[in-house]
């Protein structure tokens, strides 16, 4: 059972996604340590960390799939732990791989997902319509989810996250697998969509950051070690770094002896 459900967190008016002190225990093992979270409209994200450290498994807390040891976790001013179905509303989530039904077509499947999302008629045919078009689906969109491309798939992926216009997106490795022009073309989309909402998208692809993120956090075996704007970032790199300066911080930031998980305690253990 999670703690603190009921606790009310202080939420400044522009702040959209806030979660405090998101924890998550696996067995004896914690993959998430104490993680503060606070997100503006108009801010995008960058949520970066090595294989395992813990990403996914707070994206899945914030966004309900998954639930927390203990934390807070606030959506456009609604808890999710006492009022979940209300602030599932607020968001739009990729989650990481691309789950659909594999034979339902494109279309059927978003036509699922505007149903999923109490649209009908008109206005279900109209969401659709107008996801496909923001995503690019059009040539793909009879084709059956388990035919298509990986990319497409991603992109079939994003475009459900999109169906409700929300407020708020959570993407998980929103550009795994894409070539270089549909990575282009996402990256446009998520900026723009970012002006004026809450984005928070994870990426090992550092030069993403710099390109979409107006901040980037850092986490290492379940602990933020970084966060900051992508320019803070890259100027932690030694002056003698010339080339690939935000890999270089990176890997001093998550490798050495910051990278074996020799902080003891989850942050939240000790209170
Ligand atoms: N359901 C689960 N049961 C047990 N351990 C899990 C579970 N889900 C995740 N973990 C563990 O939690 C840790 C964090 O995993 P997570 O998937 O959040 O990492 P990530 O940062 O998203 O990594 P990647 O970059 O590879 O996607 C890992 O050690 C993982 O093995
Ligand atoms: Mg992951």
């Amino acid at each position: 059972m999670a703690k603190d459900t009921g606790t009310t967190t202080r939420v400044a008016a522009d702040e959209l996604l806030v979660a405090t002190g998101l924890q998550k225990r696996f067995g004896t093992t914690y993959a998430v340590r104490g993680i503060d979270l606070r997100v503006k409209a108009g801010e995008v994200l960058g949520f970066l960390g090595p294989n395992g450290a813990g990403k996914s498994t707070s994206m899945r807390m914030v966004t309900g799939y998954l639930e927390p040891t203990a934390g807070t976790i606030t959506l456009c001013g609604v808890n999710l732990l006492t009022h979940p179905i209300e602030a599932k509303r607020t968001f739009g989530y990729l989650p990481e791989g691309a789950p659909a039904y594999p034979e339902m077509t494109v279309e059927e499947f978003l036509a699922f997902v505007a149903a999923a999302r109490g649209y009908s008629g008109s206005e279900a045919r109209d969401r659709v319509e107008g996801v496909i078009e923001r995503v690019h689906l059009q040539g793909v969109r009879r084709k059956s989810f388990e035919t298509l491309s990986k990319g497409y798939k991603r992109r079939t992926g994003l475009a459900q996250a999109l169906m409700h216009d929300p407020r708020i997106l959570i993407l998980d490795e929103p550009t795994d697998g894409l070539d270089p022009n549909q990575k282009h073309e996402v990256r446009e989309l998520i900026r723009d969509l970012g002006k004026d909402r809450a984005v928070v998208l994870s990426t090992h692809i550092l030069e993403e950051v710099e390109a979409v993120c107006t901040r980037a956090m850092v986490i290492n075996h379940g602990s933020v070690v970084f966060d900051g704007t992508p320019a803070e970032m890259e100027s932690k790199a030694p002056a003698h770094i010339t080339k690939n300066r935000m890999d270089h911080v990176f890997r001093m930031l998550t490798t050495g002896d910051r990278a074996t998980g020799h902080a003891k305690h989850a942050k939240g253990a000790r209170r």
